[in-house]
């Protein structure tokens, strides 16, 4: 079975924790992406989608998926969203594509975050894919040198800007032991907007998809 088709059978499976008139969070990405594909065979049951990132707010558009505003938006039992790494504690790192921040505030809002991954994002240690950091593109050194103190190797991702105006470092090396922690530690670090780690408000639920199906954490 195919990677993609793994995506799309946990995006189909995360439909079943869609709230029937209600609205739904949905991430960036990918997996994302085939969510949003599912969605559309079924956008008459919801009232409409928030999104955490200019092109899910397009590809949302595109599928004639009514787009709220958080602020707009009242109850939002549920958050839909893939992840670059994931632990059997549910815990994530996020961010390859660059829309942690967005992706944190959405998934924070909501009830109920269900993370939909495919068999090869699970790790028994996060840290093996680079953790991606916001920063505010003035303090971009600052950072980077309170980043090597902590054991990591930043790198610039070049040419890139969030959707918030901001840069992102990708942080090598770092061994995430306590996930919790290292994330407060870093949201402590003046500069940094959001960093990757998923610990303190981890997924509630990490849909698997395997060759044998989709697992549930
Ligand atoms: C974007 C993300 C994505 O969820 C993460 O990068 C996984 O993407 P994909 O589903 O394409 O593997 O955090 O900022």
């Amino acid at each position: 079975m195919s990677q993609d088709a793994k995506k799309r059978a946990v995006a189909e499976a995360a439909l079943e924790f869609v709230v029937p008139g209600e609205l739904v969070g949905v991430g960036t990405g990918s997996t994302a992406n085939a969510f949003i594909d599912a969605l559309a065979t079924a956008r008459g049951r919801i009232d409409g989608a928030v999104a955490s990132s200019k092109a899910t707010a397009a590809r949302l558009a595109e599928h004639g998926i009514r787009v709220v505003e958080l602020n707009s938006a009242g109850n939002l039992p549920v958050y839909v969203d893939g992840a670059d790494e994931a632990t059997r504690h549910r815990h994530l790192v996020k961010g390859g594509g660059g829309a942690l921040t967005r992706e944190k505030i959405v998934a924070a809002a909501a009830g109920t975050f269900v993370c939909v991954v495919d068999d090869s994002k699970i790790v028994d240690r996060l840290g093996r894919f680079p953790l991606p950091v916001e920063v505010i593109p003035m303090a971009r050194s600052l950072v980077a040198r309170a980043l090597v103190r902590l054991g990591g190797r930043p790198e610039r991702r070049e040419g890139f800007v969030t959707d918030n105006g901001n840069e992102i470092l990708d942080v090598h090396g770092l061994d995430i032991l306590d996930p919790p922690t290292l994330e407060s530690e870093l949201n402590q670090i003046a500069g940094i907007v959001a960093n990757g780690l998923f610990a303190r408000r981890g997924a509630d639920m990490v849909l698997i998809g395997t060759a044998k199906g989709v697992e549930r954490i």
